[in-house]
Formats: C-alpha cells, structure tokens, sequence
C-alpha cells in the first residue's frame, strides 16, 4: 500500500466540486418523513417550530406547503380532546388522527401518510398500554392497539407505525389489518425504540408524559444492542415490513448494526431532543443550525438508515433544492 507522500488523501478534499465527486452519503427529500402533530387547536411553538400542533382544518394548510416543498411522507401524532384510562381516543372513528386522515387522503393522494400507533397520547395516565394490577399489561394492550392500527387503515393511512413496544404487538397488527381486508398496509415498526431522555420536548408537545413511573419496563436499555437485533428479528418473523432505530443520534452503532443484520428497509427517527439540543444551542449563538442539522442528518444516513424521521424535514427542502 502506497503511503505518505505518494498518497495524499488531502488531494481529493481541495475543492468543493472535488469534494462533492468523492462524496459517499448524501440526503434525498425522498428519503424523510416530516412528523405533524394533529389536535383540537391550533397551536404554535415558537421555539420549537416543528413541535406545534393543528387543527384538523389547518394542517390541510400546512401540508399544502409541505408537499410544495418537495415532502413526499409525514407522519400524524394525534393529541386528543379528552383522555380516559384505556386511551380509546386512539382508535375513535371521528378521533383527529383519523379526520386528519381522511381529509388529507382525499386531497394529497400522491403523499404518503404514516401513523404513530401508540396509546400514550390517549391514556390519562400517559402509559403505552393499559394498565391492570399497577403495570402495563402487555397482552390487554395488544388488541388496543390493533385496533388503533386498523381505524388509521380505515382513514387512510398508507402505513401504521408502531411504537408502544409491546412484545407481539407486531403480529397483533398485522392479523387484524389481514382480518379487516388491509393486508396491503404495511407496518413499520419502531423494533428498537430505546427509553430515552431525548423525548422530552415530544412529551410536552403531545401531553404523553406518564404521570407515574417511566417507560423502561417496555421500552429499551440504551445500554443494549444485542437486544435490539432480537427485537428486530422477532419483529420481522411478526411480519413487519420496515424496521426502525429510535433515537437516532444516540444509536448510530445500533443502525448500523441492524442494517449489516438484516436486508429490510431501515427507519431511524431523529428525535424531538435532538432537534431542540441544536435549536437551543443555535439560539444562544453556539452553533449554526443548517450545518449542525445537515450534519447530523448525513450520519444518520451513513450509519445506513434508509428512511429519516425528523422535525428538519421541512427546513431541509429548502437546504438541499
Ligand atoms: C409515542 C412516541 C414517542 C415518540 C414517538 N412516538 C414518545 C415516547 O415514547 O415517550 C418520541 C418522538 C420524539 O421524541 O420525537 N410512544
């Protein structure tokens, strides 16, 4: 192998048009997912501008103009009227995940819509699942969930997401969507969703803190990957079609680690904590947001997910036309 001074790696970063011939990564609109958080009003976040909720009527508006942009997929959280302890606003027909869904189906057909199917923005105690005896019973939540899955089917959806972390919640899924006539609907699981400080800002966004305890009896240790090719297998075995790394930042090891593993399409969601540390930082002038944002989003891509949950999404149709 020839070395210094035959070799030079120096020779190939001396221009940008050199650069951008070498380049191994680079980021494709096609390739994200803008999250859009749906509920009783309209409401902004000044700071946070990707975390503000609308209105039923309004987030026709604002799709409008993300599907101007060049966005080709969001994906719809709900922030219910009313919560109750079984979180059935989740599955309720006229629920507004499910209006937002069928009014944007009827207008954006070419947009691909996707659903957070979870129960902890229904739930009056912000838990994922029900709860029986003082715990998250993971079976009596698994027909909850389902449920929730097939009315997003019902509305529109062109794909659930899954995000409770319930074990068999996958295959629950999928058997109800079959036995309701949409086995053409596929499920993206979010396999390897680790319980992390990073879903602060989401928590506050969506009201989904759980008002006891937290989700470290279902969702993952941060502390284990092993696990999360387990429960990427056991995922696909149940029959998911896309499987997700969550956050994404934090995990890059994990993404590449699943992507090496297994030949399905790849998810990683770059969390609402990872969009508010460089926010933050950018509004107290310690670093440039573009940069950091574009940044973080290539390793991301990198690291080899396919497809990239973030609250960039929109600002980055302007980066990167
Ligand atoms: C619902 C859900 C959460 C996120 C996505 N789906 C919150 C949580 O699990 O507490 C977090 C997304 C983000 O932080 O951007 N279970």
């Amino acid at each position: 192998m020839a070395t210094f001074p035959a070799t030079r790696l120096r020779r190939l970063r001396r221009t940008a048009p050199l650069r951008s011939l070498v380049r191994e990564t680079r980021l494709e609109l096609d390739d994200f997912v803008f999250p859009l958080f749906v509920g009783p009003s309209t409401q902004a976040n000044d700071a946070l501008p990707a975390l503000g909720r609308w209105s039923v009527d309004d987030v026709a508006r604002e799709v409008e103009g993300l599907v101007e942009a060049g966005i080709g997929a969001v994906i719809l959280f709900g922030i219910p009227d009313a919560k109750d302890e079984e979180g059935s606003g989740a599955w309720d027909e006229d629920g507004v995940v499910q209006r937002a869904l069928r009014g944007l189906r009827a207008n954006f057909p070419a947009l691909v819509l996707l659903t957070d199917v979870c129960l902890c923005e229904y739930t009056s105690h912000g838990h994922c699942g029900v709860i029986r005896d003082g715990e998250v019973a993971n079976d009596a939540s698994l027909e909850l969930l389902a449920r929730t899955a097939v009315s997003h089917a019902e509305a529109g959806a062109d794909a659930v997401c899954p995000s409770d972390m319930m074990d068999g919640r996958i295959g629950a899924i999928r058997e109800a969507l079959d036995d309701a006539g949409f086995d053409a609907t596929p499920i993206v699981a979010y396999s390897a969703k680790y319980a992390s400080a990073f879903y602060g800002p989401f928590r506050e966004a969506a009201e989904s803190a759980p008002a006891f305890g937290d989700r470290r009896g279902y969702q993952m240790d941060p502390a284990n990957v092993r696990e999360a090719l387990r429960e990427c297998e056991l995922d696909l075995a149940e029959g998911a079609d896309v499987l997700m790394v969550k956050p994404a930042l934090p995990n890059l090891d994990v993404i590449r680690a699943v992507r090496e593993r297994f030949d399905a399409p790849l998810a990683a969601y770059n969390v609402s904590g990872e969009y508010a540390m460089v926010k933050a930082a950018a509004a107290a002038g310690w670093l440039d947001e573009r940069a950091a944002a574009l940044e973080s989003l290539t390793a991301i891509k990198r690291a080899g997910a396919d497809i990239v949950i973030s609250y960039w999404t929109k600002e980055l149709a302007g980066w990167i036309e």
